[in-house]
């Protein structure tokens, strides 16, 4: 039997969370850019687990939307500590933590591809609500396709606003996800979004027939270019997302990650330069209820 100590991560457990950042994902982890704002802010609450006087484990209970979501991020277990039952006890501590916090429910993402984190998902019941797809693509010189010819254009903040509610069946879910994270479509997870991104507005006879996030985002060190897409037909679509392959090449970005609705997907994958691997590859929302019946 595994000795070990849950309690909250501290400062001098830095270097224990940046091995274990270095050895998930071939070293592509976003954690660590995360992970200073993470240990700052009175919003997050950091759980680790000690086994012989180094931090193991590791996961994030940020408090969002006013303190009514508890969103769970940054799950790590060194790889010499896995399939111990560790993760389970880390994502548990964040189900009281949400408890003590007094938060109305608890969400995550993860890839599809990701058994382990679904299963701690179903192992705390929480259920999936909504599966949107995700591509990355790196070499992005090698994209190439004729001009876009209504390019999607940037709106300030102020206006942004405005304009998403305006586009408001675009968002059939009510939800926003974006960069891995997920905002309610209400006046507080739209100013959430579009504090955190810059946000493109595209139009088809003065209608709007897409909206795009982007975001920097960090994986292994580069810098990439996030975006998400929500749009009302095929074409809106592919408009927004090769204009947005033109930006991150402005950009001189090495990787666009994008996020899209899943009924974009075949029109996506029939796109030459889109990777094989990403085919079956998407972003599940998992969401558990925290209300008191
Ligand atoms: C995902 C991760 C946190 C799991 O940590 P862990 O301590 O090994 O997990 P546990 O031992 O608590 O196992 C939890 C469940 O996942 C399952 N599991 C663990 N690793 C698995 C794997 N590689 N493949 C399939 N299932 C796996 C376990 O069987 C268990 O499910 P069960 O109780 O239904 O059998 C760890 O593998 C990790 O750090 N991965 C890299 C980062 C990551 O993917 N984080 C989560 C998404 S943000």
């Amino acid at each position: 039997m595994l000795d070990y100590k849950v309690r909250r991560v501290v400062e001098s457990d830095r270097v224990d969370i940046l091995e274990m950042a270095r050895r998930t994902w071939g070293g592509h982890d976003y954690m660590p850019a995360q992970l200073h704002g993470w240990m700052r802010s009175r919003k997050c609450r950091l759980v680790g687990i000690e086994v012989k006087d180094h931090l193991v484990g590791m996961a994030n209970l940020h408090l969002i939307d006013l303190g009514k979501t508890g969103w769970m991020e940054g799950l790590r277990v060194h790889p010499k500590y896995r399939k111990k039952g560790l993760a389970r006890v880390l994502t548990q501590a964040l189900v009281n933590e949400g408890i003590e916090a007094g938060v109305e429910r608890l969400r995550y993402t993860t890839d599809s591809s990701n058994s382990a984190s679904i299963s701690l998902a179903h192992g705390i019941g929480m259920n999936v609500k909504t599966k949107m797809g995700v591509f990355w693509k790196g070499s992005l010189k090698r994209v190439k396709r004729g001009g876009v010819r209504e390019p999607p254009v940037p709106v300030r903040p102020a206006s942004a606003r405005a304009l998403l509610k305006e586009a408001g069946t675009l968002f059939s879910d009510r939800l926003i996800v974006h960069d891995w994270k997920a905002y309610d479509f209400s006046a507080e997870g739209i100013a959430q979004v579009v504090k955190q991104s810059e946000v493109y507005i595209g139009r088809k006879e003065g209608k709007i027939d897409s909206v795009t996030f982007g975001t920097e985002r960090v994986e292994g060190g580069e810098g990439g270019w996030s975006i998400t897409i929500y749009a009302e037909s095929q074409q809106a679509f592919l408009q927004a997302v090769y204009s947005q392959i033109l930006l991150a090449k402005e950009k001189v970005s090495p990787f666009v990650m994008g996020i899209y609705p899943m009924q974009f997907r075949d029109i996506l994958l029939e796109q030459r330069w889109i990777p094989k691997w990403t085919q079956d590859f998407a972003i599940l929302l998992f969401e558990k209820d925290m209300r008191p019946r």
